[in-house]
């Protein structure tokens, strides 16, 4: 007793087959797995370095996985080149593909698993993780992705709260607005339930805050209300328990809206810009984060003559621990500007006249901060712990912005004295080539914020139907 279970398929074999037997139990799986070792072997070293398409010549070049960023800042890695350096809008895809991504994907897992790759590279200096399998899946996101909204009757006292796409969206949380306006816009939007991947419910936090009737006390109330409403005159919540709903907030008051709604927070996937996976109501891999942008039209036209003097910039009130500090180490500095309040002069004119624009954490972890940093071209410093930062599966943070943990605050300077006049304009160019993902347009165009929202979105999209009991309580 207590022997090992290998002891014991040792015993059996021994008694059930005969003794010229026993060799061939033991030789049969060893060979099948030296067998499977060889394939493996000889498939990777077929494809590994570059799977090449005779169609359009695209070389998907093997990489390890981009490193999760330490406190240490650092850019002095070798990085091998990748075969293009074009934005986004020039692409040039193969025709199927698919097959060449999942090869790709395959071979890079396999690689990595195997240790065959460079261990030492890091993707420190591309905008996005890998651009090709980004913009097939968009494409497939752009084609089949369907959406259908809950909708209400014209009379329903609170229409207003439901879908009120007639007015302009304003201020600081205006990402919620615009999501709206955009997606009923959109050819994302069916009539149809049944080709439907996702449903939105369309209530609107900043309303709700607003509007006396509800409050901010009476929105988890509101929220319970809305999702019973749904779940009895709809088939379709009691399918997935809400996993296939969604909803979207940029103001944090979001995370308190499914206070009564429990369980209903733990399916639902939320679109929202205070995206902290510090407390327990924010899931990276369910949930997913929108920028906060304010609205505005046009381009800064000024952007690539603007001198860049002063090394680091911020302003704003403050509000919490982490801007208390970076006032307290910074606050009479000559080369990083760190203002407590509003600025006298025009914010746009130190944003084009600072290299690094600071986005600290303030109640919460988003401001509108980040998008204003890269719609001037100025290159983000990431002030703000456990920040899941917007599009963070698709574009790579390490290359366009400075991501500083709050006890670095102290050593702020020193951090940015080390990095490289060569590897700042690698930072700011890249700033220039992602800055379009965070920008939202009266009609939605190509990878902006909206369709980068939806992207998300439909990567967290269900794929399995779960049945539930009808004894279960969603809420
Ligand atoms: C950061 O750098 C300091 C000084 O070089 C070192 O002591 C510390 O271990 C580093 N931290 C990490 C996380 O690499
Ligand atoms: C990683 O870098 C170290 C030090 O530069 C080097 O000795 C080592 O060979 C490198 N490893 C690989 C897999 O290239
Ligand atoms: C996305 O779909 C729209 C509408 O069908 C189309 O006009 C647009 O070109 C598509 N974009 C991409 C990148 O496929
Ligand atoms: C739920 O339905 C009731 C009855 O139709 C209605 O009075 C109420 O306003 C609805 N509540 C929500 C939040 O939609
Ligand atoms: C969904 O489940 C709830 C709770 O069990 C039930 O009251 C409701 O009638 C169900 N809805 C539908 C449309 O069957
Ligand atoms: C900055 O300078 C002012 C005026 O000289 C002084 O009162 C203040 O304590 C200084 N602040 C810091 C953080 O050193």
């Amino acid at each position: 007793m207590g022997k090992p279970s290998s002891f014991l398929l040792y015993k059996i074999s021994e008694h059930r087959f005969p003794a010229a037997f026993k060799g061939f139990f033991y030789f049969l799986p060893i060979s099948l797995a030296l067998t499977t070792l060889l394939l493996i072997f000889i498939y990777i070293t077929t494809t590994a370095y570059y799977v090449t398409n005779s169609h359009a010549q695209t070389t998907l070049y093997l990489e390890t996985l981009p490193t999760i960023s330490s406190s240490n800042y650092s850019l002095d890695h070798t990085v091998t080149t990748f075969p293009f350096d074009q934005t986004v809008e020039n692409d040039d895809l193969v025709a199927d593909p698919s097959s060449l991504a999942t090869l790709a994907r395959t071979s890079k897992w396999l690689g990595n698993l195997f240790g065959l790759t460079n261990g030492n590279y890091t993707n420190n200096q591309e905008a996005y993780h890998d651009r090709d399998l980004f913009l097939e899946d968009y494409k497939q996101m752009n084609k089949s992705l369907k959406i259908f909204v809950y909708p209400h009757p014209k009379d329903d006292p609170f229409a207003n709260v439901l879908l009120p796409t007639d007015y302009e969206p304003t201020g600081n949380y205006a990402s919620e607005l615009y999501f709206k306006k955009s997606l009923m816009k959109s050819h994302f939007v069916t009539k149809d339930p049944n080709e439907a991947d996702l449903f939105y419910m369309p209530f609107s936090m900043s309303t709700m805050r607003t509007d006396p009737r509800i409050d901010v006390e009476g929105i988890p109330d509101f929220v319970k209300n809305y999702i019973l409403n749904i779940s009895h005159k709809y088939p379709y919540w009691n399918r997935t328990g809400g996993a296939d709903h969604f909803y979207v907030a940029c103001h944090s008051i979001g995370k308190t809206a499914f206070d009564k709604s429990f369980v209903a927070r733990l399916n639902v996937i939320q679109l929202v810009c205070s995206s902290t996976y510090f407390p327990t109501y924010y899931f990276p891999h369910k949930d997913a984060s929108m920028p906060q942008v304010w609205p505005r039209i046009g381009e800064p036209t000024n952007l690539l003559t603007s001198k860049r003097k002063r090394l680091a910039f911020f302003a704003g009130a403050v509000n919490s621990p982490v801007r208390i500090a970076l006032l307290k180490a910074w606050a009479n500095d000559t080369e990083i500007f760190a203002h407590s309040g509003r600025l006298q002069t025009p914010y746009s004119e130190q944003l084009l006249g600072s290299k690094f624009c600071i986005h600290v954490k303030g109640f919460e972890v988003n401001t509108a901060r980040v998008a204003d940093s890269l719609y001037y071209g100025c290159v983000p410093i990431i002030l703000a712990n456990h920040y899941d930062l917007p599009f963070t599966d698709i574009v790579n943070w390490r290359s366009f912005s400075v991501v500083v943990h709050h006890r670095d605050i102290p050593v702020l300077k020193n951090i940015l004295q080390r990095i490289s006049i060569a590897e700042y304009e690698m930072l700011q160019s890249n700033v220039i080539k992602v800055r379009k993902h965070f920008q939202w347009h009266p009609s939605p165009i190509d990878f902006d914020a909206f369709h980068m929202s939806m992207y998300e979105l439909w990567k967290r999209r269900s794929v399995v139907r779960v049945r539930l009991t009808p004894s279960v309580e969603f809420m």
